[in-house]
Parts: structure tokens; C-alpha cells; sequence
């Protein structure tokens, strides 16, 4: 426990540590050193945020993908995904139902689909925000060209969120086809922050071959990059990919990691994910407990819900979107947080405040 105690003292002040620091402290863990974790984690997390969780409405508009990476359900070799697309009118109405229920930020998300042409994608962001000028958007659509980023931004959407899945090169291959690379990925990242984007990036924990030094890589990246949100979740296998019989990350690891996150950057943007909450019933509450302060609810039509299956077993697919905003809203009650309404834009720290 000293040691990791040590560790984790030392994140809080220097806001960094070596390859090797990270590698001792996340295998050296343990329930003392993630209890210790989790206080500090809180301790900031309310110093920024209060007890106040933001919302996203997720609107998954098309589960097309031309990529085919090995952990995901939608992946283009799943012969047995039933394919949809939203029309433009469907997707005007999900944000306006989200509306209705106080979402302020959409997040359009769907897999990497040639259909929804540069010209469509610029008309959709285009209503959405002449619709709804005081709601943020957010788009999640994959690895573009620096152009096509830049004319979405200038059309009006203000955040995009890519995980960088994983940030280590070798691992990277070992989770996607040859065509993909971690570099590529990377500069995407790179390329959306300068053009202005509130970024979001991320990874997914406990995929197949990940190693604590893998994890390492992830901090150190997420450390340089300092993104304005970051996702993370456990890897969930699906039965319709190549990693159907592979162990699934754990809740115990991914709320380690949350917790470390928090520490490293006290007002980064950090969501309680669907998948957490898909291997752990109470898995978003403890995720919040963990230091995240972000829940994405689906505002997707119900009828499609099912089908933008990227894991096994996800959860929400079969409510309405009120419904699952006010289960969160009651679930972030039980636990003493409250769900807010406004935009929840990354605030930057006043250099007083900075406790790097
Ligand atoms: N388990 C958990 N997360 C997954 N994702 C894709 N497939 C899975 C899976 N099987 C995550 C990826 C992607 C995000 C949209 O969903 O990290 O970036
Ligand atoms: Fe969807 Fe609870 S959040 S049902």
C-alpha cells in the first residue's frame, strides 16, 4: 500500500508519472490503494464539478462500418448485424425529443459509412445547430481528413470524440485489421484538437492481450494529449466476432483506471459508460464513485436500439429515451449526485487553481 499510496500521492501533485511508476501502480493495486484512490478522485471531482453529473444524448444514426475491427459488433465481416441508417428527419427528431427531456449536447455516432457523404454530414450538423443554437454538438464518426474536420467545425460542431482504442502500436494491431494504425488514429486526435474541437478520446479496458505496461502507454498519451473528455470501458466480448471467446474487462480495473484518470487531469470530462454499466448493475453509479461526472444516455429510436450492438448484452436498448433519463437522473439521486441540464462545456483551470 505505501508504495502505491506513494504513487498515487505523487499523481495528485505532479500530475504525471514515469512508464514505470504507472506500471507498479496499476499492477501493484489493490482495494486499500483503490479506496485511497477513489477519495482523491472525489475530493476532485467535486472541487470542479460539485455533485453535478452532465448528459449527452446519444443519437447512434447508422451501424454501416466499413472497418473491421476485431472487438466490435458492427464491424463490417458481421454477416448477421441488421444494417440501419437514420434519415435526416428521424435524426431532427431524436434531438428534438432530447430537447424536450433537457439534453443541451447531442452526440451523433455510427460507424465509418460512405453514405453519409461529406455534403450530407455538413447539412445535417448545419440544422442540428440552426434548430438548436444553444445545445452543443458533438460528433463521433471515426478517422476523417483533417479538411473534412475542419469544414464539419466551421459548420458548427463543437466536440468529436475518437478513443484511441489503445495506445500501444503493437497492441493496436493485435485489435484491428492491417489497414488500421495507431499512428493514423493518433494524428486524428491531434488534428481535431488544433483545429478547435473539445476532444474526446479513450480506451476500452481489458481487451484481449492488454498488459498493465499497454495501460502505461494509455496514461502517458492521454497525459500528452490532454484531451477534453475521455472515454473508457470495459472490453465486452460479442458473440459474432473473432474475440467472441475472450475474457471481458473488469469492473474493478476500469473503475482503477477511472479513478486514475480523475487524478491526472482533476477536470477532465470523464463519462460512467454504457458497457460499465452492461458487465455491473451498479456499474455507472460506481463509475460516478470512481470519480466520472458524464452519463450518454440513447436517444436513438427505440426500434433501432438493438441493432448498434456493439457488445453483448448492452443495456437501454429497449426504453424510451425518458425513460432512461429518468432512471439516471434517479439513480444519480440515490447516490447524492444530480443530473443537470446545461451544456457542461470542459472548463479550462484558472492557473490558481492548478495544482500541477
Ligand atoms: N466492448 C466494449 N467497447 C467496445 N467498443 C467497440 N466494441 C466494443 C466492445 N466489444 C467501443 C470502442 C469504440 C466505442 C464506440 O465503443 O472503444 O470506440
Ligand atoms: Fe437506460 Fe436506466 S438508463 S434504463
Amino acid at each position: 500500500m505505501n508504495r502505491t499510496k506513494q504513487l498515487i500521492d505523487k499523481l495528485e501533485k505532479t500530475s504525471r508519472l514515469t512508464k514505470e511508476e504507472w506500471i507498479a501502480l496499476i499492477q501493484d493495486r489493490n482495494q486499500a490503494a483503490a479506496q485511497y484512490l477513489f477519495e482523491r478522485a472525489r475530493y476532485w471531482q467535486h472541487k470542479y464539478f460539485g455533485n453535478r453529473i452532465y448528459t449527452r444524448g446519444l443519437i447512434e444514426f447508422t451501424n454501416y462500418c466499413k472497418n473491421d475491427c476485431y472487438y466490435c459488433g458492427i464491424r463490417r465481416s458481421n454477416r448477421q448485424a441488421v444494417r440501419y441508417r437514420l434519415t435526416k428527419e428521424q435524426i431532427m427528431e431524436c434531438c428534438g425529443s432530447g430537447y424536450e427531456l433537457g439534453f443541451r449536447t447531442f452526440v451523433l455516432q455510427g460507424g465509418e459509412d460512405g453514405w453519409f457523404t461529406q455534403e450530407k454530414l455538413l447539412e445535417i450538423v448545419r440544422a442540428i445547430k440552426k434548430e438548436y443554437p444553444d445545445c452543443a454538438l458533438t460528433l463521433s464518426l471515426g478517422e476523417r481528413s483533417k479538411e473534412s474536420y475542419e469544414e464539419l467545425f466551421r459548420a458548427g460542431a463543437d466536440r468529436y470524440l475518437l478513443r484511441h482504442e489503445t495506445a500501444d502500436r503493437q497492441h493496436y494491431r493485435r485489435l484491428h485489421p492491417p489497414e488500421l494504425s495507431a499512428e493514423n488514429r493518433r494524428q486524428c486526435l491531434w488534428d481535431l484538437k488544433e483545429i478547435g474541437y473539445q476532444t474526446g478520446t479513450g480506451f476500452m479496458v481489458g481487451s484481449p492481450g492488454q498488459t498493465p505496461e499497454h495501460l502505461a502507454e494509455d496514461m502517458l498519451f492521454i497525459r500528452e494529449l490532454e484531451p477534453h473528455m475521455a472515454g473508457i470501458g470495459p472490453f465486452v466480448p460479442h458473440h459474432e466476432t473473432p474475440f467472441s471467446q475472450e475474457a471481458g474487462g473488469t469492473v474493478e480495473l476500469t473503475l482503477f483506471m477511472i479513478g486514475l484518470l480523475r487524478v491526472m487531469l482533476p477536470n477532465l470530462l470523464l463519462p460512467a459508460t454504457t458497457a460499465l454499466g452492461t458487465i455491473d448493475p451498479q456499474g455507472r453509479e460506481k463509475g460516478i464513485q470512481a470519480g466520472a461526472n458524464v452519463v450518454m444516455p440513447n436517444l436513438s429510436p427505440t426500434s433501432v436500439r438493438k441493432k448498434y450492438e456493439l457488445y453483448d448484452n448492452k443495456i437501454c436498448t429497449g426504453d424510451e429515451a425518458a425513460e432512461c433519463r429518468n432512471c439516471l437522473s434517479k439513480r444519480m439521486k440515490n447516490i447524492g449526485y444530480e443530473l443537470v441540464s446545461d451544456r457542461g462545456d470542459y472548463r479550462g483551470r484558472k492557473k490558481e487553481e492548478n495544482h500541477v
